[in-house]
């Protein structure tokens, strides 16, 4: 399969990674090797990758900005597809854009702030992508993705391109209509007309409040766990008194009990472990069963490995 995604990416002028450590590639820095990571630039190549791949009965995993996603620390079989794209990327017209699903937030944060554009400012911090933030549904301080959304063109696993309006009811908190082996393409986004000191003045306030409320240093993945319905998973963990809870290298941030923090020197493993932990005991002393806003990849089983 390795040979396959090689094969076909070196066909399409795609960059390929064999054997390439997830940690270096996720937010929270854990998670072992996958047999190819490949990384096609636009539209039009990850387009012609992942029909390549389907065709050549490769199957993939795709992967955002990474901010999300926590994997396993042995071997991972599949072939990852992780499109980038940069600024000059995006198609700008007036408060509207057209903005490849590959592009980091932070990056469309910035050129809307050069633009004077306003109305992305809550994201300010938050890692990941353009593309991740819609599916998930990203949202903070008030602001939510699914309101800047208009349009959204997803590429299907067997390589069909779909372009979906936007419409009532298509997205909900941390969710939205984008289906599990879909890859979003591009996003066309509307953001309003302001101007760019205001733009600045309300992105520090808010990387100000973020910085007040959420841990910095260490490596996470943003919040582990959905809030429960009329209450936050973060104020629950607190209350339970897991805050500082280890697991080697991993602990529940002191700053926030809805963040796992890890040192530098955690695996997978650890940070696994702390989760249901604290998933455990939240269930245990509420009785509230948390649902994970984080997806885990698992390693592939060692052959033989749970036979008996
Ligand atoms: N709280 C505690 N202890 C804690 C953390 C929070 O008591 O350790 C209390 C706070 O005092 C506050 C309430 O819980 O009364 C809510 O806290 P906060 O304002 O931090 O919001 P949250 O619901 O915990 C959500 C999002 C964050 C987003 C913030 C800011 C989820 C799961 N989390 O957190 O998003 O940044 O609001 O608006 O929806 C993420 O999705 O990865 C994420 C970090």
């Amino acid at each position: 399969m390795r040979r396959e995604a090689g094969l076909v990416a070196g066909r399409l002028a795609v960059e390929c990674l064999a054997d390439e450590p997830l940690a270096a590639h996720l937010s929270m820095r854990v998670g072992g090797p996958a047999a190819a990571l490949l990384r096609p630039r636009g539209v039009e190549q990850t387009r012609a990758l992942v029909g390549a791949l389907a065709r050549a009965g490769v199957p993939v995993r795709l992967l955002g900005g990474g901010s999300n996603v926590i994997a396993g620390d042995g071997r991972h079989d599949s072939v990852v597809v992780q499109p980038v794209a940069g600024a000059e990327d995006v198609v700008w017209d007036g408060a509207r854009a057209r903005v490849p699903g590959g592009l980091a937030l932070g990056v469309l944060l910035r050129e809307a702030m050069r633009r004077g554009l306003t109305g992305l400012e809550w994201a300010a911090g938050l890692p990941g992508s353009v593309g991740g933030a819609v599916v998930g549904n990203a949202g903070a301080f008030g602001g939510e993705m699914s309101r800047h959304v208009r349009a959204v063109e997803l590429l299907g696993a067997s390589g069909e391109v779909r372009r979906h309006a936007v419409g009532a009811g298509d997205f909900a908190y941390r969710s939205s209509f984008v289906g599990p082996d879909e890859l979003v393409l591009d996003v066309d986004l509307e953001l309003e007309t302001g101007d760019t000191e205001a733009v600045r003045r309300e992105t520090e306030r808010v990387n100000r409040r973020r910085a007040a409320t959420q841990p910095k240093g260490g490596h996470s993945s943003g919040c582990i766990f959905k809030n429960p319905e009329g209450d936050h998973a973060g104020r629950l963990i607190d209350a339970c008194g897991l805050k500082g809870r280890r697991r080697g290298g991993a602990r529940v941030s002191e700053t926030h009990g809805n963040f796992i923090v890890n040192d530098g020197t955690a695996t997978a493993t650890d940070i696994l472990e702390l989760i249901e932990e604290v998933r455990a005991e939240v269930a245990r002393r509420t009785g509230v069963s948390l649902e994970l806003e984080i997806k885990i990849w698992q390693a592939t089983p060692v052959a033989g490995e749970g036979s008996s």
